[in-house]
């Protein structure tokens, strides 16, 4: 509508502005913060601007390549993609715990960000390079980390969003939407052409399948990990509700299969299998501190399991989690 037609005409002055002739990074992580200000800043500057995905192969099916289909594709913005996977599953083997694991996925994430930030400032003949780097800081992050909020005295989960990176960097900060609550965020997303779908889509964890993957994490793993999932979430946005008309996709705050690296017997036409187990998890919260487990429809749910099932040779069982936080949480590490 005109109201968002003004506020982006307004947002693009203030970037041009701000940013001048100088070339800026941005950290493309697929999810909506960062994908509504790559879009914004894309849309003043152009090819002043470098998005870097680091793609650390815990992403979820085919997710990589729908990240660069939209913006190198479709938006024509400048993208590079590192693909970090031999890495980070190389740093995570053999460990099982789920804070290292959470330790050391952060760690080599801001190692290998920070590398190709350095290639980008430096630039190279003839061609200066980046002077800011671009964050997705949305509103309340910025109130949370003045701490206005009152801060827990112990951390459940240690996250990684990034601080510190563009002093570390040397580079001068660009925040777009540091005024901007979520739903804000996400209509400007929509009037900036990016679809509904990436912008409306479910939180997902900065160490992504790394917390999915009970234990130690494990290429395949992850990769049974991944089609099992994505199963679940197409299975999610086909069934709608008729109460609502609305997807269950859209009914839950979030949904995602875990890997369980247990193995149980099943019979499959005349054989025995001895397979791994996943687990799906769907919740209903406004603010992620509590939750109810969603009530899925049984017939989504029996279809779900026998596609997964069927469909994931290795994994042959399905089970619904039924726990609220407290006392669980979300993400089962
Ligand atoms: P829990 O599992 O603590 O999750 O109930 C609450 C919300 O936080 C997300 N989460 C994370 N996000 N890095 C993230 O960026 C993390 O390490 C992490 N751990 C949990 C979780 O997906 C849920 O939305």
């Amino acid at each position: 509508d005109w109201i968002m037609g003004d506020y982006i005409a307004e947002a693009v002055e203030k970037i041009r502005a701000q940013v001048g002739d100088e070339e800026v990074i941005l950290g493309l992580s697929g999810g909506v913060d960062s994908s509504v200000a790559a879009a914004l800043i894309h849309r003043a500057i152009g090819d002043q601007l470098t998005c870097v995905f680091v793609d650390h192969g815990l992403l979820r099916l085919n997710e990589g390549d729908m990240v660069m289909d939209m913006f190198a594709g479709k938006l024509h913005a400048k993208v590079i993609r590192v693909d970090a996977s031999e890495l980070f599953l190389g740093e995570l083997a053999g460990v099982t715990d789920p804070e290292q694991k959470r330790k050391i996925i952060g760690r080599l994430f801001v190692d290998v960000f920070k590398a190709e930030a350095a290639k980008l400032k430096a630039g190279d003949g003839g061609h200066k390079g980046a002077t800011f780097l671009a964050q997705g800081t949305i509103y309340p992050d910025v109130v949370e980390s003045g701490g206005t909020k009152t801060k827990k005295a112990t951390t459940i989960k240690s996250h990684h969003n990034v601080g510190g990176l563009p002093e570390q960097l040397g580079l001068k900060l660009l925040e777009p939407l540091r005024e901007l609550f979520k739903d804000e965020v996400r209509a400007l997303g929509v009037a900036l052409g990016l679809p509904a779908e990436m912008v409306y889509r479910h939180p997902f964890p900065g160490p992504g399948l790394g917390v999915r993957i009970l234990g130690e994490v494990k290429q395949q793993y992850a990769d049974l990990l991944r089609r099992a999932d994505a199963i679940f979430i197409e299975e999610l946005r086909n069934t709608i509700d008729p109460a609502t008309g609305k997807s269950w996709y859209d009914l839950t705050s979030q949904a995602f299969a875990v890997f369980l690296p247990v193995k149980s017997v099943g019979v499959m036409g005349d054989g025995r299998t001895y397979d791994y187990v996943v687990a799906l998890r769907a919740v209903q919260t406004s603010d992620f501190m509590t939750a109810d487990w969603a009530e899925l429809p049984y017939a989504m749910l029996k279809r779900t399991s026998g596609r997964i099932i069927n469909e994931v040779r290795g994994i042959n069982r399905v089970t619904y989690d039924v726990s609220s936080k407290p006392p669980a949480t979300i993400e089962w590490e």
